[in-house]
């Protein structure tokens, strides 16, 4: 690892990937590349037509191929899609070259977030809140096991990008000190 290392943030939907992703590209003078709106650009459709006219399992094809093309280059400040941690060989072969961090958020702040949005097909089929509730449920183990984690819930877009920063610049070490903070019991627990 070192300073022209990709950075890859990875998430749920509506965690901020793009939104922070772009900000940090700007403060870093760093080529940002969202993957959704390039994979969009390769199909020459927009991400709901892949789903329905093409299938997800198409989609995902599409998406690992481009982590791999990715995880060859450098320099890049990378936002994925929010199932990109489906494959582990996604994580795997990014993190072999570059910084991956997680970005979370309350189920409600997430609801906030995408209520506007209709591209994206995952969440259009039923009631958004429960949709997001049950993916979340089924996801949670994989963003859970990507180390470097920032919450981005009632943070400015500055406040996060620090955060992001801050975590980038110490690397694995500080990762894990975070990891093993959350893990450890509180220092003063409450009687
Ligand atoms: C998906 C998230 C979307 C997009 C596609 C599938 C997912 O990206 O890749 O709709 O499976 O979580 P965002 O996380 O940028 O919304």
């Amino acid at each position: 690892m070192n300073s022209t290392s990709n950075i890859i943030l990875v998430g749920f939907m509506g965690t901020g990937k793009t939104t922070i992703g772009r900000a940090l590209a700007d403060q870093l003078k760093r080529d940002f590349v969202d993957m959704d709106i390039e994979l969009e650009a390769r199909a020459g459709k927009p991400i709901p037509r892949i789903f329905a006219e093409d299938g997800e399992p198409v989609f995902r094809r599409m998406e690992r191929d481009f982590a791999v093309e990715l995880s060859r280059r450098n320099n890049l400040v990378i936002a994925a899609g929010g199932g990109i941690v489906l494959n582990p060989d996604n994580i795997r072969d990014f993190s072999a070259t570059g910084h991956v961090i997680c970005l979370k958020a309350a189920p409600d702040e997430i609801l906030r977030r995408v209520s506007g949005s209709r591209h994206r097909p995952l969440l259009e089929q039923g009631d958004k809140a429960e949709r997001i509730q049950n993916l979340l449920q089924q996801r949670q183990h994989f963003y859970d096991a990507i180390p470097c984690q920032v919450n981005t819930t009632g943070k400015t877009v500055c406040e996060i990008v620090t955060e992001v920063r801050q975590l980038f610049h110490v690397g694995g070490a500080r990762c894990a000190a975070t990891v093993a903070a959350r893990s450890a019991p509180p220092a003063n627990p409450a009687p």
